[in-house]
């Protein structure tokens, strides 16, 4: 198989480019209690010649997403150093410009987000002009995350679904725009005041699950991100220079009849030696074509030999719906109605008791019904 061309982003320093000071990561947290061991995956052995190496690739990432449902990602083509100039490309603007009125709907209680859709993709309009001139690089890289580094990791996952190299691809990945019907996103989440520290319990975003295929998010010194372990207890996910940190959504967990294991995660406050500390995050949300339903791809030789797992998750919730004759919700409809009916973690109303939560085996859990599927999630 010909190697994968590496990422070969436009010049920083083209005419007419501001100069952007070199990015300086703050430290990794010294705290080793409670963090999550993860897989590790290197996506550039698919490009070997030899069979051997390749299926025992497809081995190791079948572990992974059954077992975990995260994993870490390395040598797929993007260089620290490149990712790294793309942080600090977001980090002099968004610090330095945030009540510009430019960015209404962007701002976040914890900081900043930007988000690119394909409307954003589409029209400068929409995107803050300070980053007009970034747009050839910031284009660039997502479209090398979801052109060659999704590509290439829906491919495994075809694999491991004994289906055709492309079928996640042509089937349930979206197309349309750099970022397909998902988005990518530039996020600076800061320390938060007193206040809200005390309302949200150091919560930042509550535990979920991602709606699309994949979630691609760059490895981080600060460490906020939360995976919920078998052990029913939250972990942190360990800084890994260089890696993306890659998780299934609820797409795949359905359309792999429960194989792939869409993990519950959450954004929680830093172990105390990062406590002052702002968070840099790069995000790709793969998605999944808007139109369909999520269904089992009853076509997989590994589903017709041995079945879908009901153990977890959306896909249980799914088919308890079309097992009773119901009709589940479309991609679109379903991670809309999320979206628009999501909650802060400072929401005092929302989150007690008798309100959206419960407690199960002792343990605090967000329990909604969107379109009649229920959704049980750990706090
Ligand atoms: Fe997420």
């Amino acid at each position: 198989m010909p190697t994968t061309p590496a990422f070969n982003p436009p010049s920083p320093s083209l005419p007419g480019k501001p100069t952007v000071l070199p990015w300086v990561p703050p430290a990794p947290t010294k705290e080793t209690h409670n963090f999550a061991e993860l897989h590790t995956i290197d996506l550039a052995l698919m490009d070997s010649e030899d069979p051997a190496v390749v299926n025992a690739l497809v081995e190791q990432v079948k572990g992974a997403i059954r077992d975990d449902g995260f994993l870490f990602l390395e040598n797929y083509g993007v260089s620290l150093e490149q990712a790294s100039g793309r942080i600090e490309a977001d980090k002099a603007r968004l610090l330095f410009h945030p009540d510009t009125g430019r960015w209404a709907g962007y701002k976040h209680p914890y900081g900043f987000k930007f988000n690119w859709y394909t409307r954003e993709w589409e029209d400068d309009a929409f995107i803050p002009e300070c980053l007009h001139p970034f747009m050839d690089e910031i284009r660039a890289f997502a479209e090398y995350l979801t052109g060659s580094v999704n590509r290439r990791l829906l491919t495994l996952f075809s694999r491991v679904l004994e289906l055709p190299d492309d079928y996640l691809w042509n089937h349930v990945q979206s197309h349309g725009s750099p970022s397909g019907e998902g988005y990518f996103r530039h996020a600076l989440f800061r320390p938060v005041g007193r206040d809200t520290a005390a309302k949200s319990r150091g919560l930042r975003m509550h535990g979920h699950t991602d709606f699309g295929t994949t979630t691609l998010l760059f490895s981080v010194p600060i460490s906020c991100l939360q995976i919920w372990g078998h052990d029913e207890q939250w972990h942190y996910v360990p800084y890994k220079p260089g890696c993306l940190v890659v998780n299934i959504g609820e797409t795949l967990e359905i359309v792999s009849g429960g194989h792939f294991k869409a993990t519950r995660h959450r954004v929680f406050s830093p172990p105390a030696d990062q406590a002052h500390e702002e968070r840099l995050s790069l995000v790709l949300f793969n998605s999944s074509v808007g139109d369909i339903q999520m269904t089992p791809a009853r076509a997989s030789p590994l589903i017709q030999r041995e079945g879908c797992i009901e153990e977890q998750g959306v896909y249980r919730e799914f088919k308890k719906v079309m097992d009773a004759g119901a009709s589940v919700p479309t991609n679109k409809q379903w991670r809309e109605i999320q979206i628009a009916n999501a909650t802060d973690p400072t929401d005092s109303v929302r989150n007690r008791l008798g309100a959206d939560q419960v407690l199960i085996g002792g343990k605090l859990m967000n329990q909604r019904d969107f379109m009649g599927v229920k959704v049980t999630l750990p706090v």
